[in-house]
């Protein structure tokens, strides 16, 4: 059972980055609980963090055939990568899209998602442990 988690844009500044919206924990920290989770459902995670919408798309691109799947903070991208949602949707691997906060009660530009219609479901707000909940639900669905 293998598991691509992808954090997009300034998700590496975690910790720093606006604490008052996305509190201390780091992506470190989250990694972390990450991996925790994956040892416990005897599952293989690949974490990867990348800035650009090429990277991403990339490493989607690579998961295929290899991931069963794929847990994605696409973070700004969210709200405008067709491109994202794209190679989503080429791989077909069973995809749960995850924010650490709730996107619908800030900006009115992050209530839209172009990658939530093409993922299995969303987590949004639930902090570090929308990531944990999405594995376990995709450990329920990989075979
Ligand atoms: C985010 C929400 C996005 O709107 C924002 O651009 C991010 C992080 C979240 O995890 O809450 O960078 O995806």
């Amino acid at each position: 059972m293998n598991f691509l988690v992808i954090h997009g844009p300034n998700l590496n500044l975690l910790g720093t980055r606006e604490p008052d919206v996305y509190g201390r924990t780091t992506l470190t920290d989250i990694d972390r609980e990450i991996e925790a989770k994956a040892r416990e459902l005897g599952a293989q995670v690949r974490i990867v963090q990348r800035s650009s919408e090429g990277a991403i798309i990339d490493e989607i691109h690579r998961a295929a055939g290899w991931a069963c799947g794929i847990v994605i903070n696409p973070a700004a991208y969210t709200h405008y990568s067709i491109a994202i949602r794209d190679a989503l949707v080429a791989v077909a691997i069973p995809a749960v899209e995850v924010h650490l906060t709730n996107i619908h009660s800030r900006e009115p530009f992050r209530r839209k998602s172009v990658i939530s219609d093409v993922v299995k479901g969303v987590i949004a707000g639930l902090g570090s442990k929308g990531y944990v909940f999405a594995l376990e639900f995709l450990a329920g669905k990989c075979i």
